[in-house]
């Protein structure tokens, strides 16, 4: 099996280990190993007991009924997210604590207490019922990392509606493909959002997203003013703080929804041209989070909770919103780029703010290793006690770097496998009782089981890799794909019956320690995001110059993968720097900046293999520069050494 980092050499040869420390263990939520074996032996008994720590309107009846591949979890169960990641710590001692502590990127800042959050959220539900927003209906989000994006997703839960979250990143079109698959009836946006000091034209782009789509309303929140451009269209549009006025300043009662009822969509990248809307569940979804935080993330009361991603990803709806908020914690939400306006914004904001727990993206560490460290030595980082990592396998140098110059050596670093699909950190140490590997996210959190199988789907030997499997149901995992079972069914329960394939390769140590090596499937990780090259290949030969274009992933040092576009042109068409500009450009607009391709590579074929696939590992090779391998099922072999030399003149 061949993964697109393949880095299993290095990685493998790591052999230093980190056990928690006498002082983490003894404070530590978990510190006692026999959960693991607890939740082994009776993984229906360790769910129900976390379900516990969320507040019910009606408990359950049943823990799980499992149907391969569906799954219901908590079955006859009422709850309501919303209620419990706000409004029942409104009731109690945490009523005038920080929930959110927000940080603008132009050095504006914003503190919610839990019952300042709950009144907006209250506001803003009451604003979506005026806008004709009920129960089961879905509303894009399409937000800068502002407060209210968090409001949003808060308010949606509260009445009921599903809500999917598309990142300010991505470009119309991609907006509008994902507001018609979902047939979304709102949709909740910005004038335009900051970054690094310029504006992204976000109303701009809903404009031209909304066009014949069943939007019917616009809800547009002023981040910017007037130097924004926004146009306002009158009887669709509505801005947030005039609406605002409009609706009552009452609480907004929680809509009692079943367990299973859908709480949000969200898209991810997979092989095909089409992003997957995934579904998660109310309780099953909250329950994985709140869990995750707990253990993972062993948080406590006096903890301020630091996540950079931005809530257009899964780790922000998990680790920014329904994680720490149901779990009670002080979150800390920036708006910006870490490198504006200077490059130790991070840095600055945990000393700023006094953040406890700090998680980010190997990408960014290693940007942050390329910087250097006089930057973060300005500030003082003595409050962080645990660091956790998400996205990408972390390399074991880039995990030493982070644990001794943000960590000072003290700090356990959570290394969290998991997947949009998953809803919450699947595999992860917890830090008062597993000893660290530097590169490895260590083992199946309590409640998960998780294999590496071979071809057949036997478990391999210690010692060797294969697919990485799920094999349980978990109460986080998706439900299905919107508007799309089969497709669920296909892609994650096709290849071995009833387990669960994320997709990932693995490698299992002596020790029983899981090494996860990347995608095993046409799926690019760009910066920890999810891009697919079927998705970029489409967006290519859109363009009237292209005739075919193969794209693939090839190891980045800061990215971790970059993209590669292979492209053959129309007869008759030149070859010029300025079509390559004009290329990338082309698929920023069809997707968005994300998958902008690093490079373009002109040929007048493409490797074939005689049953006319795209040979896409050989690619990958030619891009890295790596010894060709088994040509003899390629079609016309000559195509590759022009490949290779088209490669080396594109340098
Ligand atoms: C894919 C999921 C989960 C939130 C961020 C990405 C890769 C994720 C790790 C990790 C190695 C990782 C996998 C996975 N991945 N975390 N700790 N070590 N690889 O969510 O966009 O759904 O992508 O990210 O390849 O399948 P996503």
């Amino acid at each position: 099996m061949t993964t697109a980092s393949n880095k299993l050499d290095t990685l493998l040869q790591e052999t230093r280990t980190f056990q928690p420390s006498e002082a983490f263990r003894a404070q530590a939520n978990f510190n006692d190993v026999s959960v693991y074996e607890r939740a082994e032996a009776d993984p229906e008994g360790y769910w129900a007991e976390q379900a516990q720590h969320l507040t019910w309107f009606r408990p359950f009846e049943k823990v799980l009924e499992w149907n391969p591949p569906h799954a219901k979890w908590f079955i006859g169960g009422k709850i309501n997210a919303a209620y419990n990641a706000v409004d029942r710590h409104r009731e109690g001692a945490r009523k005038n604590k920080a929930a959110i502590i927000w940080e603008g990127e132009p050095g504006d800042s914003k503190v919610f207490t839990y019952d300042m959050l709950g009144r907006e959220v209250d506001k803003a539900a009451h604003m979506l019922t005026k806008l004709g927003v009920k129960k089961g209906d879905r509303v894009t989000i399409y937000l800068p990392m502002i407060p209210e994006l968090a409001i949003s997703l808060l308010a949606c839960a509260k009445i009921g509606a599903i809500h999917s979250v598309v990142f300010g990143g991505f470009s119309s079109k991609a907006l509008r493909e994902r507001i018609v698959d979902c047939d979304a009836k709102v949709l909740i946006t910005a004038d335009a959002g900051w970054r690094r000091g310029g504006l992204i034209p976000l109303k701009q782009n809903a404009d031209e997203a909304v066009v014949d789509t069943p939007v019917e309303k616009v809800l547009v929140v002023q981040r910017v003013g007037e130097q924004s451009g926004a146009q306002m269209q009158e009887g669709r549009d509505v801005y947030w703080h005039e609406l605002y006025k409009q609706v009552p300043n009452t609480p907004y009662p929680a809509e009692e929804m079943d367990s299973e009822d859908p709480l949000f969509l969200l898209y991810t990248s997979g092989t095909t041209g089409k992003p997957k809307g995934i579904v998660h569940s109310t309780a099953g979804y909250l329950v994985g989070a709140n869990t995750s935080l707990r253990t993972v993330f062993d948080i406590k009361d006096s903890d301020v909770y630091f996540c950079t991603a931005d809530i257009g990803w899964i780790t922000g709806h998990t680790y920014i919103v329904y994680g720490p908020l149901s779990a009670g914690a002080t979150v800390v939400m920036y708006e910006g780029a870490p490198d504006w306006p200077h490059r130790g914004r991070f840095w600055e904001i945990i000393e700023k703010y006094g953040a406890t727990i700090f998680y980010t993206a190997p990408t960014s560490i290693r940007t942050f290793m390329k910087w250097g460290t006089e930057y973060l030595e300005q500030y003082n980082l003595d409050t962080l006690r645990l660091l956790g990592t998400v996205g990408e396998p972390i390399n074991p140098e880039v995990w030493m770097w982070f644990h001794e110059h943000v960590g000072k050596g003290k700090a356990p670093i959570v290394d969290t496998w998991w997947q949009t699909e998953t809803g919450a950190a699947m595999i992860a140490p917890l830090p008062g009782i597993t000893s660290l590997k530097p590169g490895s996210a260590t083992r199946p959190v309590p409640g998960i089981s998780a294999k590496v199988v071979d071809e057949e789907g036997n478990e391999v030997e210690p010692g060797n890799g294969g697919y990485l499997v799920i094999t349980k149901p978990w109460p986080s995992m998706l439900r299905t794909v919107w508007g799309d079972d089969e497709r669920f069914r296909n892609t994650y329960f096709g290849k071995f019956q009833g387990i669960y394939l994320p997709g990932d390769g693995a490698h299992l140590d002596k020790d029983g320690y899981f090494w996860i090596l990347g995608r095993i499937d046409d799926v690019i990780n760009v910066s920890g995001h999810r891009i697919g090259t079927m998705e970029v290949e489409s967006a290519l030969v859109d363009h009237p110059s292209v005739a075919e274009a193969a794209v693939i992933g090839r190891s980045h040092e800061v990215k971790g993968q970059a993209i590669t576009a292979f492209v053959t042109l129309k007869d008759g068409v030149e070859q010029t720097p300025e079509l390559v500009a004009e290329l990338k450009q082309h698929v920023v607009g069809k997707i968005g900046a994300l998958a902008r391709p690093e490079e373009i590579i002109f040929t007048a074929e493409l490797p074939k293999t005689r049953s006319a696939k795209i040979m896409r590992r050989l690619l990958r090779d030619i891009a890295e520069g790596r010894v060709i391998g088994d040509t003899t099922t390629l079609a016309d072999p000559s195509v590759i050494d022009s490949l290779k030399t088209m490669y080396k003149d594109s340098e």
